[in-house]
């Protein structure tokens, strides 16, 4: 693990700050990962990460630290947990143990306790290992200490990472439990403790599903069906990478049941490995674009409330997107429930939403007819803003938006109505060249609701995250556009179609 420094961008080159994300978290220099340690506290919402402090390519990992009271607003911090030369500090969780179940502080002032993954390096013992190790805080995690005893859980295994943990209430007891992958295996591996420290195997799930890739940081949650709390079932969520539904990095998540022992899967399509992805689009997917990976929820938020950060990448271009000095983000925290869809138990997902507040331009239109061809919304905010959109296709082939549009350049969001699919098109984005995996067109199922499409789309500075019909499906997708390409339009292929409501707000 050696030292390197962040080089200057070249002459002429774009600003390296033209990219910077208005409202998603990034960090102020060098590279950053997965979201880690997500934890709710004394009115404060920690966003731990994996972060290289001394470069902006991947390397060095340790756990950089941003704070928040309202999940929009982000003040960066101390770097957290510091790599050394034994070991890289790999992704996991944070708890706040109110009852100082760990020892590690006093039931008066009761710790943070970080769960993460120490990647040891060839100078340690147990060189090759990854293993579960803690750290833990006093001051509410501005500092913290390696616990002595680590690592707390090793298999002896060289992919056994990520480790996510909570508190387990129910009919089996009451202690920790901590989801965990052998990435290689596909397998989730389930463990109890009672104090953080000495833990006991519980149960194996997986391979199953999507498994085209290592999996990586799982969850595992509880929420209410539809919103009643008399009918709970248990959300496995399985990060894998490659082999996501759009390519490279996705997020998967099975539904079922858990008994405190064992999770019971009611949604697998396929068992065991997969040769074939032909029943990929069976599967469900936290999203169905490029860039929402290594996706986890908090830990203690208040009434329940489950809310999911990604991280706004793909590891098959992320060390290559256009900026320098800082580079990658974490997308929009996402609520999550769980709803019944025909039968089938699925989550939905809305963002917490930056627009909310005063100081953004409003643009309006519709009830209108919308006529085949394309149409410039001429003075919408196009480069940092919502787009709330309700049409009618009728009998209209295609619909939909032309987003970051500029000189050649556009991201086309279309529904194709004979298909019943949504894509995001972004093949003439902008900037590509500096990946050949980066042009895509991404797609997902998505029936009319009433004969009508309904999108909320996110235009930040260099992505678009779209969730159609109340979250039921998401896009997520980086695009590098050119710093003119700020138009928004509007389409319609064939004649019938009409646009009921169309609401943008931001600049
Ligand atoms: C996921 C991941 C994790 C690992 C971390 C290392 O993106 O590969 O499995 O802990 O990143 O940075």
């Amino acid at each position: 693990m050696t030292a390197t420094t962040t080089a200057a961008a070249p002459a002429g080159a774009p600003s390296p700050e033209r990219f910077r994300p208005e409202y998603h978290y990034s960090a102020e220099r060098n590279w950053l990962n997965d979201p880690n340690g997500l934890v709710f506290v004394n009115g404060t919402y920690h966003l731990f990460y994996q972060h290289n402090p001394f470069g902006s390519e991947w390397g060095n990992m340790s756990w950089g630290h941003a704070t928040s009271p309202d999940l929009l607003q982000w003040q960066e911090q101390p770097v957290a947990i510091l790599c050394d030369d034994q070991e890289a500090i790999f992704s996991g969780s944070a708890v706040f143990d109110e009852h100082n179940t760990s020892g590690l502080g006093t039931t008066g002032n009761p710790p943070l306790v970080a769960i993460y993954t120490s990647a040891y390096s060839d100078a340690s013992p147990l060189a090759g290992r990854q293993a579960q190790s803690l750290a833990y805080s006093l001051d509410e995690g501005r500092t913290w200490t390696k616990y002595s005893g680590n690592p707390v859980l090793d298999r002896a295994s060289a992919d056994f990472r990520d480790p996510k943990v909570f508190w387990y209430d129910g009919t089996a007891g009451s202690y920790w439990v901590m989801v965990a992958v052998e990435a290689v295996q596909r397998e989730v591996v389930l463990y109890k403790s009672t104090d953080l420290m000495a833990w006991e195997y519980l149960s194996t799930f997986g391979p199953a599903n999507a498994t085209g890739g290592v999996w990586e940081c799982p969850d595992l949650f509880e929420l209410p069906i539809d919103g009643k709390r008399e009918a709970m079932k248990w959300v496995l969520v399985v990060n894998l990478s490659p082999g996501g539904i759009a390519g490279g990095s996705g997020g998967q998540y099975f539904v079922g049941e858990f008994d405190g022992v064992k999770f019971r899967s009611e949604s697998t399509v396929t068992e065991g490995l997969q040769t074939d992805d032909s029943r990929m689009r069976e599967y469900s997917w936290l999203d169905w674009g490029r860039d929402y990976y290594a996706a986890v929820s908090f830990s203690n938020v208040p009434d329940g409330r489950r809310i999911m950060i990604g991280w706004m990448s793909n590891w098959n271009y992320s060390a290559q997107t256009p900026s320098e000095g800082w580079r990658n983000s974490m997308s929009l925290p996402r609520e999550v429930t769980l709803t019944r869809q025909n039968g089938a138990l699925m989550l939905r997902q809305h963002a917490v939403d930056p627009f909310n507040g005063p100081g953004f331009r409003n643009f309006q239109r519709g009830p209108q007819p919308l006529a085949s061809g394309a149409v410039e919304l001429v003075g919408a905010p196009g480069e940092v803003a919502r787009i709330d959109a309700e049409i009618e296709p009728g009998r209209a082939t295609r619909v939909g938006l032309l987003l970051k549009a500029g000189d050649g350049e556009q991201t086309v969001l279309s529904y194709d109505v004979a298909e019943g699919v949504l894509r995001l098109d972004r093949r003439e984005s902008g900037n590509m060249g500096f990946h050949e995996a980066f042009p895509s067109i991404e797609s997902v199922a998505v029936p009319l609701e009433n004969g009508r499409l309904r999108l909320q789309v996110y235009l930040d500075r260099c992505s678009i995250e779209v969730f159609a019909h109340d979250g039921r499906a998401t896009i997520t997708d980086l695009v590098f556009p050119s710093e003119s390409s700020t138009g928004v339009g509007i389409f319609a292929e064939g004649e019938g179609a009409r646009l009921l409501a169309l609401n943008i707000k931001g600049h």
